[in-house]
């Protein structure tokens, strides 16, 4: 059969990869891709945001299926209009994308099904919501209410950044996506990311992984997309993921079956491991990226078959098989990153880097310019590695990193950390 892929990240070069490995799969194209996605699917220059150019092209060339990678098009309802075109895609809806696009959407049906999650109050104004932050006290969390590429959070552990952040958002920080705000409970605990694909009514599992979404080592600095990831995340041991599908995943299908938009596609649920058990920090209507990258090294199956499944609502009696391995990916971005950050720059070692045992590099924000790999955005390179414990796979990412010649870019040194810690202490 014929695919077409949407995106240019990590996630999407991960995807690429392991679809371009399916015996279905007849041509494999990606729009617009990057340079290592060239690799396993032919690049299209085509503007994604364009759907009657996607539409146009999945009509010239007889594409099969469509598989959206990041979550804006999906905001922008490119699945409702590939569907109205007569051609099949994976992915939700755009009404049933508001899981991910708005947050007071998710809140509002987290409370009405009783979805263990942070307590909340949705503003449209500055004033009122100061009020409830001074009333609320710290640490308290702000939320710009739409899609901000996952850097729309202040986390505040004062009053008065909380105060500092409603004046950022409402004053356009973060642009549209400010004009609502949600202020949040804090939830203390240990984050890991939990993902089914659903089929508009029933929802499989998958593999578990551990984002680090900050900067720096330690867990310091701003939030980012993801700054490295590893699978399975220990953290959530079967009886939390038992509770996550019963208390989160399954009443969240049935509310949106009920409003008449069915979920299908992959469904992501942060959860936030608290002291009163597994809490809901949010859900995202696509693949985490970098979550995604360990995912796919680790999934057996073919998994062609199985997004097939979801667009189909045939996912009752389907499984997938996983590799007992973990995976571990460090993500090499631009000095700068998340802020401000300079292009163009050359990237060399990547032939030496994949050269290291069990490692598999891929690309995010990079071009291609005769024979040399540029930079081409904030997060650029996924250095994935797997292993038979997290210790042995970070151990070769980092040796595969430290083989890449790219002054600008940097990483994190610690990816992997509660893992490590926990296999140090024989957990
Ligand atoms: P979100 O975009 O909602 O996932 O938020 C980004 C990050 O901010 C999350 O992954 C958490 O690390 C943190 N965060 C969000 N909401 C809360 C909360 N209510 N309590 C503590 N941390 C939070
Ligand atoms: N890794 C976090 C995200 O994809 O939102």
């Amino acid at each position: 059969m014929n695919i077409l892929l949407l995106g240019s990240g990590g996630r999407e070069h991960a995807l690429a990869w392991k679809i371009a490995a399916s015996p279905l799969v007849t041509k494999l194209w990606c729009a617009p891709g990057n340079a290592g996605i060239a690799r396993d699917a032919e690049c299209v220059a085509l503007d994604i945001s364009d759907h009657g150019a996607v539409i146009d092209f999945c009509r010239i060339n007889k594409v099969d299926f469509v598989v959206v990678g990041p979550d804006a098009p999906i905001a922008a309802g490119i699945v409702d209009d590939l569907n109205a075109a007569g051609f099949k895609a994976f992915g939700p809806t755009r009404a049933a994308g508001q899981l991910e696009s708005s947050k007071s959407f998710t809140k509002a049906l987290c409370r009405a099904n009783a979805i263990p999650t942070a307590g909340y109050q949705h503003f449209t104004d500055a004033d009122k919501a100061k009020a409830y932050i001074r009333a609320q006290g710290a640490p308290i969390v702000v939320k710009a209410d739409g899609l901000a590429a996952g850097k729309g959070v202040v986390v505040a552990m004062t009053e008065a950044d909380a105060l500092a952040a409603v004046d950022m958002m409402f004053g356009g920080g973060f642009g549209e996506a400010g004009a609502e705000v949600v202020v949040e409970e804090f939830m203390a605990g240990e984050e890991a990311s939990f993902f089914a694909l659903c089929d508009g009514e029933h929802a499989l599992e998958l593999a578990t992984a551990q984002d680090h979404k900050r900067a720096f080592d330690g867990d310091q600095g701003p939030n980012t997309g993801g700054m490295g990831a590893y699978s399975p995340a220990p953290v959530l041991t079967d009886a939390i993921r038992a509770q996550v599908m019963e208390e989160m995943i399954h009443p969240t299908l049935r509310a949106l079956a009920a409003m008449g938009s069915p979920y299908k596609g992959v469904l992501y649920a942060g959860i936030m491991i608290t002291k009163d058990g597994p809490k809901l920090v949010e859900y995202n209507a696509r693949f985490g990226d970098p979550e995604c990258q360990v995912l796919m090294l680790r999934m057996m199956s073919d998994i062609v078959p199985a997004l097939i499944a979801c667009a189909d609502g045939q996912l009752k009696n389907f499984s997938l098989r996983w590799y007992d391995e973990v995976a571990l990916t460090v993500i090499m971005a631009t000095k700068g990153y998340p802020g401000d950050y300079g292009k163009g720059f050359v990237i060399d070692g990547l032939d030496d880097a994949a050269g290291v045992d069990g490692v598999e590099i891929f690309h995010a924000g990079t071009k291609a310019d005769g024979g040399k790999i540029l930079s081409n955005g904030g997060r650029v390179l996924n250095i994935c590695a797997t292993g038979k414990t997290v210790t042995e796979a970070q151990g070769r990412a980092y040796a595969a990193v430290d083989r890449i010649k790219w002054p600008e870019g940097f990483c994190r040194r610690d990816i992997g950390w509660q893992a490590v810690a926990r296999e140090k202490a024989g957990k």
